[in-house]
């Protein structure tokens, strides 16, 4: 499961689903992920060797060190600090305009950051791909993991898996420089921005105003599902608001046409993917948002480049 973006709400939703597959076990979260260690070490193997060259030299056995000491400790007592040495060992810098931050997007984020050669959001990070879509615990009362479940933040708040992303969260934003994007999902029925979320909480909070430049919301809606949420409204005008008073500048685009592109792989005879309909109603944002005499220079150039995309 995607752990990274579980937001509370959303497990809320779930819960009944869960409470009906969990029948039995102690915690509310799936279980470990059989081979644990052997995806562990060849994710970090892979990342280190082939990847990112740069980063050869960090030791794999190490990390995966650093990193089990909390599968020795009590399911609900393991906290974001335990994880200090591990990110010690596998940090490594994040190219400057490179940092893509999301909430309820997982899948998407992961195809259009194409392995770190479009963007590098922390799944595509050495000490996030580790972990990603991957769940851990030890048993409650004895040694070894617990493959039956695992505790969520409705069981108990320090958990391994949340505070694995807390701490990763963490460096992440503190290492992120330039532009920062962030995709949120306008489609989601309880906002697209979580009000408590890993972004929220773990990340907005760690940014270093003086290395960032500017943040560009994405704002994605599903295809052919009404919009929930846009731009200037609901809970994505409660991020704008926040990040204004920061001092951030910041800019946001509905549906950014890239992102919208590749969605459309899936749509591809579905009217909202025509071209000329995906590419006209980005530059209707566009317009919106450059209203500037000298503006209309801009859109024939994008028209052209649009139209030379294909799809
Ligand atoms: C890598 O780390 C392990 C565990 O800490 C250590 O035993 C080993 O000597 C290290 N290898 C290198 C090449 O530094
Ligand atoms: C890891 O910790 C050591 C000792 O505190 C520090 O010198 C080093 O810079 C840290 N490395 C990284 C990559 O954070
Ligand atoms: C966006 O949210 C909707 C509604 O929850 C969900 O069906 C969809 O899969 C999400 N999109 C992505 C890319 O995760
Ligand atoms: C776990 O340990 C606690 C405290 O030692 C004990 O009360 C409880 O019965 C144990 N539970 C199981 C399932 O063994």
């Amino acid at each position: 499961m995607a752990a990274r973006g579980r937001a509370p709400w959303l497990l809320l939703r779930l819960l009944p689903l869960l409470a009906v597959g969990g029948a039995g076990a102690r915690w509310s979260g799936e279980g470990s992920s059989p081979h644990l260690q052997s995806i562990f070490l060849g994710r970090c193997h892979e990342y280190s060797a082939l990847q990112n060259p740069e980063l050869r030299d960090k030791n794999c056995t190490g990390i995966w060190e650093a990193f089990k000491v909390v599968l020795d400790k009590d399911p609900c007592s393991v906290f974001p600090s335990d994880y200090d040495l591990f990110i010690n060992l596998s940090r490594h810098s994040i190219p400057r305009d490179k940092s893509l931050f999301w909430e309820n997007n997982h899948l998407l984020v992961t195809s259009y950051s194409e392995n770190t050669r479009r963007f590098m959001p922390l799944c595509d990070v050495l000490y996030g791909r580790v972990g990603d879509f991957l769940t851990w615990c030890r048993q409650k009362n004895a040694s070894g993991l617990d493959y039956q479940s695992c505790p969520t933040w409705q069981d108990c708040e320090n958990n391994p898996v949340d505070s694995y992303w807390k701490r990763a969260s963490m460096q992440y934003s503190v290492d992120s420089s330039g532009v920062i994007q962030v995709m949120l999902n306008g489609s989601d029925p309880a906002g697209a921005y979580p009000v408590k979320g890993f972004f929220a909480d773990f990340e907005i909070p760690y940014l270093q105003k003086d290395k960032i430049t500017r943040i560009e919301i994405w704002v994605m809606h599903e295809i052919g599902e009404p919009a929930v949420e846009s731009c200037g409204e609901g809970s994505v005008k409660i991020l704008e608001e926040r990040l204004k008073k920061i001092g951030f500048k910041y800019s946001c685009i509905n549906d950014y046409l890239p992102v919208k592109l590749l969605k459309c792989v899936d749509y591809s005879t579905h009217p909202d993917c025509a071209l000329n309909s995906a590419a006209a109603s980005t530059l209707r944002e566009i317009q919106s948002l450059y209203e500037e005499p000298g503006a209309s220079l801009i859109i024939p150039l994008l028209v052209a480049l649009a139209s030379g995309a294909q799809m």
